[in-house]
């Protein structure tokens, strides 16, 4: 009986640490969850954004997306068949305005990849560009961030 309560009092207790924990994780703001999401498409030209010919501009798919910050990369994505890549970040750990300055979105994989006549070195680089907050129904925000404008970088 002795140890029944014990038991009980350690997942209690443990309950109670839990809980705090987990809103933290998942990036409570406010009483909604947030989440940062940085997504865009990415096309197959010579500096990856949509060309004259509007939507009708062939995409760059499988194609390495990675954001980096101060140098270092800290999060990838890659696009999908529709050349859209989507990366989500806990808004705990990144901070909107100092994501928005010294964060930006680098292509890793050569243009050549999706277009054998363009370049197979060097690589596109964007800045980042916030465009509002959306939510999701009645729990969930999130704050979304497209690339400011593709353009080609020749070395890396
Ligand atoms: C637009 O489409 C036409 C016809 O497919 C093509 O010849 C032309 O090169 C395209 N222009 C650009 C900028 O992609
Ligand atoms: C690529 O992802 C976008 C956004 O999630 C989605 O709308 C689109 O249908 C996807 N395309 C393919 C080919 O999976
Ligand atoms: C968007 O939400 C963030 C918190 O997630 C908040 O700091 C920011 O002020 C909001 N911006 C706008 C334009 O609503």
């Amino acid at each position: 009986m002795a140890f029944k309560s014990l038991l009980f009092f350690s997942l209690l207790s443990a309950a109670m640490v839990a809980a705090p924990v987990a809103e933290a994780q998942l990036g409570l703001i406010g009483g909604l969850l947030g989440l940062i999401r940085i997504q865009g498409t990415l096309f197959c030209t010579a500096n990856g954004n949509m060309g004259a010919n509007g939507t009708a501009t062939p995409v760059f798919p499988n194609a390495l997306v990675q954001l980096q910050c101060g140098g270092n990369v800290v999060s990838t994505s890659t696009t999908n068949g529709s050349g859209v890549f989507s990366i989500l970040l806990d808004p705990l750990s990144y901070i909107l305005s100092s994501l928005l300055t010294g964060c930006s979105l680098k292509v890793a994989t050569p243009l050549a990849s999706c277009d054998s006549t363009l370049p197979s070195l060097g690589g596109l680089l964007s800045s980042l560009q916030f465009i509002g907050n959306t939510t999701l129904g009645a729990l969930l925000s999130v704050a979304n961030i497209i690339p400011a404008g593709f353009r080609f970088v020749p070395s890396n």
